[in-house]
């Protein structure tokens, strides 16, 4: 056992203790009133990092929330890994679902509980455990290290992606290491190949100039919400097919090896119906397996309409206007551009004429495909049959992380995506967890990994 991973082992009491007072902190990025505890948590990790032995560690502003970054460029004739990470969360909500509060991180039957236990900080606690574990077994680092991590990555992540578009030479590097993603079922070590894409959108439906009387004008004032409902209705059919006009019309299907290789995976479509969504019935296309519907087939989802009156109780009004927060998750070779622009003309096709429609975009990224046959995703493999004692699977994640094809895109890079987590970590929902094993495995994963490339 190299004398990081001992070190790691000695002092995971430690490394958790850590973990749980990041998580304390309520760093939601899409709430304005959290922009605070976003700083806090940036701090809190560039603290951390100063604290290890990373150089140059400072908070980089962006129009979101700040990146933390943090060098070490000593090992002369060395690779360079960007690592990369994100320290905001999702809203906890609906919080009467949790059975202790989010932002009170709690151990529960080997699970860590909270909001960003695993997703992301978690991850990056990991990160910065394995390098301070290495710093501590020889003073210094087998490979040169760049530390990234930002805020924004649950809204899109404008602010980084500015930043690696604008600042290339700052962030040389040979490749990046993703700690975001999942294994694909407990105990088995796995490298995320690919990402979907998405545009996140907004419609806003217009009707009378105010809130009306729906007795007094029912029957003549348009309701936008039932412009809403036609609009939708007519977005996908019955069988989860998009109907927009031209929007399938770019995409690269895998290949029919790499659909035979995800047929071989350990994975029960019943199980997961079961255990994982909980539904009577799955839905999707006809012909596609579920592991094809949601890595490699676009989709569209309604996550919420705000307007009218939703309080206890009844009101009977009209609402003059009411909206849809509708996304899609692109695959390989479409373009969010292009997405929305489709999108966008046939909704003001479809709507009503008795109201207006502003339809709008809120952010977006690109879907991403990384190559295999790269020394580091080779070296990622043999680290992690060191800890886990098995053969890496590679799979890919309906997800989204837009900044990973910014990282090839802008700087030439890369990305190896080794994540922790596990399907059913409730990641975006109630009682999001880590695993502890995980936690711990993880940490000796990525010391491993860094290890390997540095010999
Ligand atoms: N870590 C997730 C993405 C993910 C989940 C990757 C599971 C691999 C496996 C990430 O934090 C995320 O949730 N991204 C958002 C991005 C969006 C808001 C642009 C997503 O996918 O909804
Ligand atoms: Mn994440
Ligand atoms: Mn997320």
């Amino acid at each position: 056992m190299s004398s990081a991973v001992a070190f790691a082992r000695r002092n995971q009491p430690r490394f958790l203790d850590d973990l749980k007072a990041l998580l304390r902190i309520p760093s939601i990025s899409t709430l304005p009133e959290h922009d605070g505890d976003c700083r806090k948590t940036a701090e809190s990790l560039l603290a951390d990092l100063k604290r290890i032995g990373m150089e140059h560690a400072r908070l980089i502003d962006t129009s979101g929330h700040p990146l933390v970054y943090a060098d070490w460029l000593h090992a002369a004739g060395k690779p360079t890994v960007l690592v990369y990470g994100h320290y905001d969360v999702q809203p906890p909500d609906p919080l009467d679902e949790w059975l202790t509060p989010p932002f009170e991180p709690t151990e529960r039957n080997g699970n860590l509980y909270a909001r960003g236990a695993v997703d992301d900080k978690g991850q990056v606690v990991a990160q910065v455990k394995a390098l301070e574990s290495l710093f501590a077994a020889s003073h210094a680092l087998p490979l040169n290290v760049r530390v990234l991590l930002e805020g924004d990555e649950e809204v899109g992540g404008e602010g980084i992606a500015d930043y690696v578009a604008s600042r290339p030479a700052d962030l040389k590097a040979d490749f990046a290491l993703v700690s975001d993603s999942e294994l694909f079922a407990p105990g088995l070590p796995t490298i995320c190949v690919g990402l979907r894409g998405m545009i996140y959108t907004e419609i806003e439906v217009r009707g009378a100039k105010t809130d009306l009387h729906s007795g007094m004008y029912g029957g003549a004032a348009p309701n936008p919400f039932f412009a809403l409902a036609h609009i939708i209705a007519k977005l996908k059919d019955e069988n989860g097919r998009i109907l927009i006009p031209g929007f399938y019309d770019d995409i690269v299907a895998p290949g029919v090896e790499q659909v035979a290789a995800w047929r071989s995976l350990p994975f029960d479509e019943e199980e997961y119906r079961k255990t994982e969504v909980g539904s009577k019935q799955l839905v999707g296309e006809p012909g596609y397996s579920v592991l094809e519907r949601t890595w490699a087939r676009p989709t569209l989802d309604v996550h919420g309409m705000p307007g009218g009156f939703i309080g206890a109780g009844a009101k009977t009004v009209i609402p003059a206007k009411a909206q849809a927060k509708i996304s899609m998750r692109l695959v390989p070779n479409q373009t969010p551009a292009k997405a929305f622009a489709l999108y966008k003309s046939f909704v003001e096709k479809i709507a009503p004429p008795a109201v207006s429609v502003d339809v709008r975009l809120i952010h977006s990224g690109d879907a991403c495909l990384i190559p295999v046959d790269n020394p580091y995703i080779q070296a990622a493999t043999r680290a992690l049959h060191d800890v886990w004692g098995k053969d890496t699977v590679f799979i890919r994640s309906g997800g989204s992380i837009p900044i990973v094809g910014d990282f090839d895109r802008h700087l030439g890079l890369p990305s190896v995506l080794m994540g922790f987590g596990l399907p059913d970590d409730n990641i975006h929902a109630p009682n999001e967890k880590f695993n502890l094993k995980n936690f711990a495995l993880g940490i000796e994963s990525l010391i491993r990994f860094l290890e390997e490339v540095g010999r």
